[in-house]
């Protein structure tokens, strides 16, 4: 039966350029870029190869989709067409980097599946992730060689684009932060989500205000307004026990010391 999904469906059956890919990767992207299918929009793709992904993005896009692809390999000018513009240079040359950001200007999806050096990989995120829109995408994929040492990869090894990630899921979360060294900073006011999969992420992006509370319903316990906290019957109780203890416990002991001025003593 053919694939629900189209981008598999292209690769089973073009008789275009060559794609290689993990089969898992056709869903994440159908999952996360559907969206963009059929609106005029700009691709950006790190590693262009043998030009087969570029063919795929087109007739998964659609007609009005502008594709900006990077590769090393001067060769792969040869693909070029009207909706394909490649520009040839180093993923690790930052200058390049921000040249090129330059010219493409805002981008609506950038998937990166270049060189997959951990500097490559950091450089790329650096200066291309605030260049894609409120909306937009950004995919990096072939993550294992964050665990490959040809890759200077290894298990939680510092450097590695996955472990350059991790901390970012705190990112997330910042707004929430009690502590100065946990700040929000323009990650967190830009990024909705970040999606781990095997050997790939995805972020996507729109603006970020502070979380709001959107309650409903009637609350099944007594609420304690100073803390916002929902306690049951039974500990608000405990609670005021508590607390009432916590009072008295100066005149009990003032009480006890008089006693003892006095020699009044209770029973040993
Ligand atoms: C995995 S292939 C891309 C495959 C293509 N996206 C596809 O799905 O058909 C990786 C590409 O990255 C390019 N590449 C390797 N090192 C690079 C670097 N330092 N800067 C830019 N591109 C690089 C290679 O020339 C190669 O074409």
């Amino acid at each position: 039966m053919p694939s629900s999904n189209p981008l598999r469906r292209f690769v089973e059956t073009t008789r275009g350029r060559q794609i290689r890919k993990y089969e898992h990767y056709y869903d994440v992207y159908h999952r996360h870029l559907s969206k963009f299918r059929g609106r005029k929009i700009v691709v950006v793709e790190f590693g262009v190869h043998m030009g087969g992904s570029a063919q795929m993005w087109r007739e998964y896009f659609g007609a009005d989709v502008m594709i900006y692809g990077i590769d090393i390999t001067p060769e792969c000018k040869r693909w070029e067409t009207p909706w394909f513009k490649v520009f040839v240079g180093d993923q690790s040359d930052r200058a390049f980097l921000a040249e090129i950001a330059a010219e493409i200007g805002p981008i609506d999806v950038l998937i990166e599946d270049g060189g997959h050096r951990p500097e490559q990989q950091i450089a790329t995120f650096e200066i291309f992730y605030p260049k894609v829109k409120p909306g937009g995408v950004f995919l990096i994929e072939d993550l294992h060689t964050s665990y490959w040492p040809s890759y200077d990869g290894g298990y939680q090894r510092p450097g590695t684009f996955m472990e350059y990630a991790k901390p970012l899921t705190d990112q997330l979360n910042a707004f929430h932060s009690r502590e100065p060294r946990f700040a929000v900073d323009r990650f967190t006011r830009s990024t909705t989500s970040m999606h781990f999969y095997d050997s790939i992420v995805v972020f996507e992006k729109a603006r970020v205000d502070k979380p709001r509370r959107l309650d409903g319903g009637r609350p099944g316990w007594e609420r304690r307004p100073d803390t916002d906290v929902l306690l049951s019957r039974r500990s608000l109780l405990r609670t005021e026990a508590v607390r009432a203890g916590r009072r008295a416990a100066p005149l009990v002991r003032r009480a006890l010391r008089r006693a003892r001025a006095l020699g009044i003593r209770g029973r040993d």
